[in-house]
């Protein structure tokens, strides 16, 4: 089975039956008003979907490997299968993946999305904190992931947030279970492999809480979605996401 980057992937649990993908819930709405549902049109032109989440007001934070066309960014969504009137619908301007995003390993999986304009800062919409330079997350810390992406045992999506709580694992979990796809200065490894109803129930893009700040971006895992999986590390792009933000 190989691993791969959770573009709206359906995770199936492994086998048949008794342990079901079932470890998250719906969330109380606009509790995560930072959060982001990112429709967008793949090279194959098919329409996929991804998380993200607000950091300034008119840049959102995402995974590289979300890039497409015709992408727009939905805030103060609860149910995205309604025209909520908490929701701010606004047209990316500019998608800017990291220079060193690489296909090959997955490394760097991280863009930020400049917006055609400000959010407007409400009760449903608000940013999300950045974690310091020096904010490190440890093995046995739990943190949470939400997403639109979740998905039972039997591949549903979902149409309202859900979240999940994960427990962040050794380096040494995931850089023997994705061999040379994980590089521990740069990503996170998160999930644990015994609790096997604890999967990414997040869209790629989305992200992972820790203490209330950004500490990490679903990036990559297995089809089956088993426990640990990668995210990239938000620490580690503190300067580039800076950069960009005042240069975009
Ligand atoms: C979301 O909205 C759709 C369309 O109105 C509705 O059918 C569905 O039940 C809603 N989902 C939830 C979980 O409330």
């Amino acid at each position: 089975m190989a691993p791969v980057l959770i573009l709206m992937t359906f995770l199936l649990p492994r086998g048949a039956g008794a342990e079901e993908i079932n470890g998250g819930h719906e969330v109380k709405p606009h509790s995560r008003p930072f959060m982001a549902f990112i429709p967008f049109v793949n090279d194959d032109g098919k329409r996929h979907r991804c998380g993200g989440f607000l950091v300034k007001d008119n840049f959102v934070l995402t995974a590289a490997h979300c890039r497409g066309s015709s992408m727009r960014v939905i805030l103060g969504a609860h149910n995205i299968s309604i025209r909520e009137e908490t929701q701010q619908i606004i047209p990316v301007a500019k998608a800017i993946p990291h220079p060193d995003y690489n296909l090959k390993d997955d490394s760097s999986d991280i863009m930020l999305l400049k917006l055609e304009r400000k959010a407007k800062r409400t009760r449903a919409v608000r940013p999300l904190r950045l974690p310091m330079s020096n904010f490190h997350v440890k093995p046995g810390d739990v943190c949470y992931v939400a997403g639109w992406g979740m998905l039972g045992p039997k591949g549903k999506l979902p149409d309202t947030l859900q979240a999940v709580e994960l427990t962040v694992q050794r380096d040494q979990e995931c850089l023997s279970r994705f061999t040379g796809r994980y590089n521990k200065a740069t990503a996170i490894c998160v999930g644990d492999p015994k609790i096997k109803r604890a999967s990414f129930t997040g869209d790629s893009g989305g992200p992972l809480v820790c203490k209330n700040r950004a500490a990490g971006i679903v990036s990559l895992t297995y089809t089956d979605g088993s426990a640990p999986g990668t995210f990239t590390r938000v620490s580690s792009f503190l300067s580039w996401i800076k950069l960009m933000i005042k240069h975009s």
